[in-house]
Formats: structure tokens, sequence, C-alpha cells
């Protein structure tokens, strides 16, 4: 009985749930969890409708605009910061570079290659990929932003499950920029890449639960 009770508490949950997504910020729907308000979503999945404009807000208090959201598989992507020109410091070097909470239901997904520039030699000790061929390279070659990142010492990794899921670090005296390319494939022109850093989020509990169903 309690069981029962309990089952259709979750089913009329997830009902009303569905009912309370929030309302489209400029051009982008916010699909259930995602909340920009107090009245709609769940409130551990906020995000910032800041003038029209999808935000997510890391743990060190720097926005980053989100560019797309697919719900089905609870992910979305957000803007890496820009690197400012002639210099080649990411945006968010003074708060270390991009950090998510450890309570948080956001983590960066492992789809997420990551380039680090301007890094000091003790880098080269890690097992990053930052040989001259490493595809790093190009990005300082051929994009507008990375031109302040010329000729640095760069390196490219995969954010698999090996690595933290939770930060991309950046400080002076280490790498002072970086960027990301979400499904970067080896062979892509690198006209292609799809600049991104995507994160996922862990489906709210009853939501799972019904699914599961
Ligand atoms: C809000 O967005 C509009 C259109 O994109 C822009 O012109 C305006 O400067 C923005 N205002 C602020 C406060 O960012
Ligand atoms: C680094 O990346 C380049 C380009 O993808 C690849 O050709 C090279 O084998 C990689 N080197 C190492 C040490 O992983
Ligand atoms: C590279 O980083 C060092 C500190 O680690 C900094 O002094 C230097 O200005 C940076 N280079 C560029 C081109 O931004
Ligand atoms: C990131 O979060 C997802 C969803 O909760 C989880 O399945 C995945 O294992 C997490 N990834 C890492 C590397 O912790």
């Amino acid at each position: 009985m309690v069981i029962t009770f309990f089952h259709i508490s979750l089913i009329f949950l997830s009902f009303v749930s569905a009912l309370e997504a929030c309302p489209k910020c400029g051009s982008l729907d916010v699909p259930y969890p995602l909340s920009t308000n107090d009245n709609c979503g769940d409130p551990k999945y906020k995000i910032y409708c800041n003038n029209g404009s999808l935000e997510f807000l890391s743990a060190q208090g720097f926005y980053y605009k989100i560019l797309s959201i697919d719900p089905r598989s609870y992910k979305l992507i957000i803007r890496p910061p820009s690197i400012q020109n002639p210099t080649c410091y990411s945006s968010d070097l003074s708060l270390g570079g991009l950090l998510l909470d450890d309570n948080s239901p956001f983590n960066i997904s492992t789809r997420n290659t990551v380039m680090l520039f301007n890094c000091s030699d003790t880098i080269l000790l890690s097992p990053l990929n930052c040989s001259s061929n490493s595809i790093c390279k190009l990005f300082e070659e051929k994009a507008v932003e990375g031109s302040g990142c010329r000729s640095t010492l760069c390196c490219s990794f995969l954010k698999d499950a090996s690595i933290t899921s939770h930060r991309i670090r950046v400080r002076m005296g280490g790498c002072t920029a970086y960027t990301s390319v979400v499904e970067l494939r080896p062979d892509a022109p690198f006209d292609s890449w799809n600049y991104g850093i995507e994160l996922q989020w862990a489906p709210p509990s009853h939501d799972f639960y019904f699914r599961g169903h």
C-alpha cells in the first residue's frame, strides 16, 4: 500500500514536472529540469536567463553562454570563454578557469577535446598531448582568437573519465588559456570544429525512476 502510494506520487511528480518547464529564453527552450526562476523547473538545475541569453554560472561566479541543450541526453553545451587578443588569457583566467561545484548535478562530459595554451614546461610531465603536431597547434595558427597564443607551449587531451570532470584549470604560471571542441573527429577539417564545452546533468531522481519503468 505504501509502495503503491509512493509510485503514484512519483508518477504525479513527473507529470507535474513536465508541465513546469520554464518559458523560453530568447530563442532557446528551457526544458525541465533546467530552471531559470523559482516557479519552474527544478531549483537544483539553476541556469540564468540574462537579457534573452541563457547562461550557466560556474562555482566561481563566471557566466558561460549556453549554446544548445539536448534534454533527451541530459546535455548542454556552453561557449568556451573568449581568449583576449593580443594576450593568451582566457576571460575566466583570474577565476582559475571553469569550476563546477562538487555537489552540482552537472559535470563535464567525456566528449570534450580540451586544448590548453601558454603552458609552463611542467605540463610536459603530464600525459597530455603537447607534441608539435598536437591539434592545439592548428588553433594557434588558424583561429583569429588563438593568434595571441601563437608559438606558446600548448597541449590537447580528451576529457575522459580518467580526468576530473568538475574543472578545466588555467592559472598564471600554468596554462593561461583554453578552448574545447565537442566530439572532435581526427580527420575533421578545422573550420568544422564544434567549439563548446559539453556538460551533462544527472536526471532528477523521480524523473529517472519514472523513466526506468
Ligand atoms: C541586451 O541585448 C540587446 C540585444 O542583443 C543588446 O542590444 C543590449 O545591449 C543588451 N543589454 C545588456 C544590458 O546587456
Ligand atoms: C598527438 O596528436 C597528434 C594529432 O592528433 C597525433 O598525430 C600524435 O600521434 C599525438 N601524439 C601523442 C604523443 O599522443
Ligand atoms: C603566458 O603566461 C605567462 C605567465 O604564466 C604570462 O606572463 C605571459 O604574458 C603569457 N603569454 C601571453 C602571450 O599571454
Ligand atoms: C557525470 O554525470 C553523469 C550523470 O550523472 C554520470 O553518469 C557520469 O558518470 C559522470 N561522469 C563522471 C566522469 O563523473
